[in-house]
């Protein structure tokens, strides 16, 4: 049991490393409605459903050390989210905070996965409907460009929006220490960033019924 929870960890470390290779190498802009059609989903059973309502940039390649295709897929998604769960299971949900429960630690974990394997499309790029690393490093020449941290900007193609890093903090901060759910330090920009990024359109999971009201703050092209 402890070992099924950890291949989402193993599966989180491996997030949190841009460069694997064939990470992020071809991607086509997909809708959910193009999603739901190839999967045959419905928003019961997209596990997804709350938070990913936008184009999505999907991988079009397995995943070499997986043997198959993480990205867009609602059944690895939900493979972990349950890995997961069971995890967290094993800990007392009671004395791990004052603040937090684990619900509160489930829903920032679930907002964290779909942003982690449904990304969004960069709609602010004239981003051709399926696109490679190297065609935009012709189309926009920036990619090899180091950011103010000293970090590669590499790890993520301009048409691929960085996702927000309070998504992957709100995590360590509501979940139990003994997870060991970790986030890139601060300053490392590859993956994630603080003003042009998916949100999921969700400020922050602090307010569990304000999740589930759908209302989108402004967000001009989403
Ligand atoms: C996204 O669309 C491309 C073609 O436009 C397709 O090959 C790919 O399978 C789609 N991805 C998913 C996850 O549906
Ligand atoms: C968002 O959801 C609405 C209603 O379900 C749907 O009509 C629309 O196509 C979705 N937008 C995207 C970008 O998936
Ligand atoms: C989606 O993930 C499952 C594992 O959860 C895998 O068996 C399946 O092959 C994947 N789908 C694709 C298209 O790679
Ligand atoms: C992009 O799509 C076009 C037509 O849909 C196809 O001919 C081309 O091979 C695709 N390119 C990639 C990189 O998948
Ligand atoms: C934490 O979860 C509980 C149970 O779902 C909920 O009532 C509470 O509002 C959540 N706390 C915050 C700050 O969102």
């Amino acid at each position: 049991m402890q070992r099924v929870g950890m291949n989402a960890f193993a599966f989180v470390l491996y997030l949190s490393l841009p460069g694997a290779s064939a990470y992020m190498s071809r991607y086509s802009c997909n809708t959910t409605a193009d999603l739901f059609k190839r999967q045959g989903l419905t928003s019961e059973t997209f596990l997804c459903a709350p938070y990913v309502n936008y184009t999505v940039a999907c991988d079009l390649d397995d995943d070499p050390a997986l043997g198959f295709n993480p990205s867009c897929n609602n059944t690895f998604a939900v493979q972990v989210y349950a890995n997961f769960e069971r995890a967290l299971s094993v800990y007392s949900c009671r004395d791990y905070s004052r603040i937090w429960t684990c619900d509160n630690c489930t829903v920032a974990y679930k907002r964290w996965l779909c942003s982690a394997l449904f990304r969004k499309c960069n709609q602010d790029y004239e981003c051709p409907e399926n696109f490679t690393s190297e065609t935009l490093m012709q189309d926009f020449g920036s990619l090899a460009d180091a950011d103010s941290a000293g970090t590669n900007a590499r790890a993520i193609p301009d048409c691929v929006m960085k996702t927000c890093q309070d998504v992957c903090y709100d995590v360590v901060r509501k979940c139990p220490v003994h997870l060991e759910f970790r986030c890139p330090p601060v300053k490392d920009l590859r993956e994630y960033d603080i003003r042009t990024c998916n949100n999921l359109e969700r400020p922050s999971t602090d307010n569990v019924n304000a999740l589930s009201s759908a209302s989108s703050p402004a967000c001009p092209r989403c």
